[in-house]
């Protein structure tokens, strides 16, 4: 008797821990990558995904007010920023108080395009399906975003001067839409950028035939969300190998990072040995 009451209370405290306090406990992670040979300078980037925006700020406020002081080179935002359109006024509002000296740069994720519900979400994840009954107001979110600065990239690509490295970034769209073009999304790729790649779902490499990208920068995974301590993630939305769930990796020579995510969906928001994260990156010669 007593041990069921042990371990009913032990259950109480994990479910405890996992609803209410790990999705809420945001950290600012820091990473360094260093052997890229293009860069005569190193450059500074905020990497944030899977925001998952709604009507309602909430938790997150305290941890944006602190990223707004960090003023990188470069902010990255991987998808999934808003979870559905009553999101997009609160995104547009907390990405315009973040500041980069090179800019802000966008890609979509399949929750920027469609709000899902509980049906929608055990319907993707048992791959019944990978889109929604509803769709946000997708139009609405990127002519926002872009009145406010932000380079929205839909299979677009941007080439730019960052502390005199010439580096281009481009972006794909998301897989669920399946149009990723990296004709478009790479166009200006060359040899003497540093080129780095936005995508939403690593997956989307899966079909990258082009040579010479550098960087690749996504979410999606959300890190697993649920992570068993030693063992790693119960759950790996990729068809990719799991260590690329989450994490700085190298894929086929292009030194590849996947972030855990700020957020996840109103439906499925639980976090386990997994907490939401911010990604200060410092990449280096
Ligand atoms: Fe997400």
């Amino acid at each position: 008797m007593i041990w069921l009451l042990i371990l009913i209370f032990l259950a109480s405290v994990i479910l405890f821990w996992a609803f209410f306090v790990e999705p809420n406990w945001f950290r600012l992670r820091r990473v360094k990558i260093t052997g890229q040979k293009k860069l005569r300078k190193p450059i500074t980037i905020l990497h944030l995904s899977d925001i998952h925006f709604t009507g309602n700020l909430g938790s997150k406020r305290g941890f944006f007010q602190r990223l707004s002081m960090l003023n990188p080179d470069l902010i990255f935002l991987t998808g999934d920023i808003i979870d559905n359109s009553e999101g997009i006024d609160t995104a547009v509002r907390t990405i315009s108080g973040l500041r980069a000296h090179y800019g802000t740069f966008l890609v979509l994720g399949n929750h920027d395009y469609y709000d899902y519900k509980t049906v929608d979400n055990i319907r993707y994840h048992l791959g019944l399906g990978k889109t929604a009954i509803n769709r946000n107001n997708v139009n609405r979110f990127c002519s926002e975003l872009k009145r406010i600065g932000v380079h929205v990239l839909i299979n677009e690509s941007m080439k730019l001067q960052v502390h005199g490295n010439p580096v281009l970034i481009g972006g794909t769209d998301d897989p669920v839409t399946q149009k990723i073009d990296f004709e478009k999304a790479l166009h200006h790729l060359s040899a003497e950028t540093l080129n780095i790649l936005l995508v939403h779902h690593l997956d989307a490499l899966l079909k990258l035939s082009h040579h010479g990208v550098d960087l690749v920068f996504a979410g999606h995974t959300h890190g697993g969300q649920i992570r068993i301590p030693f063992l790693g993630p119960l759950v790996c939305d990729s068809k990719l190998p799991r260590k690329y769930v989450a994490g700085l990796h190298t894929y086929k020579d292009i030194t590849v990072f996947v972030s855990r995510g700020m957020g996840a969906g109103r439906s499925i928001f639980p976090r386990f040995a997994c907490r939401p994260e911010a990604i200060w990156f410092e990449v280096a010669p």
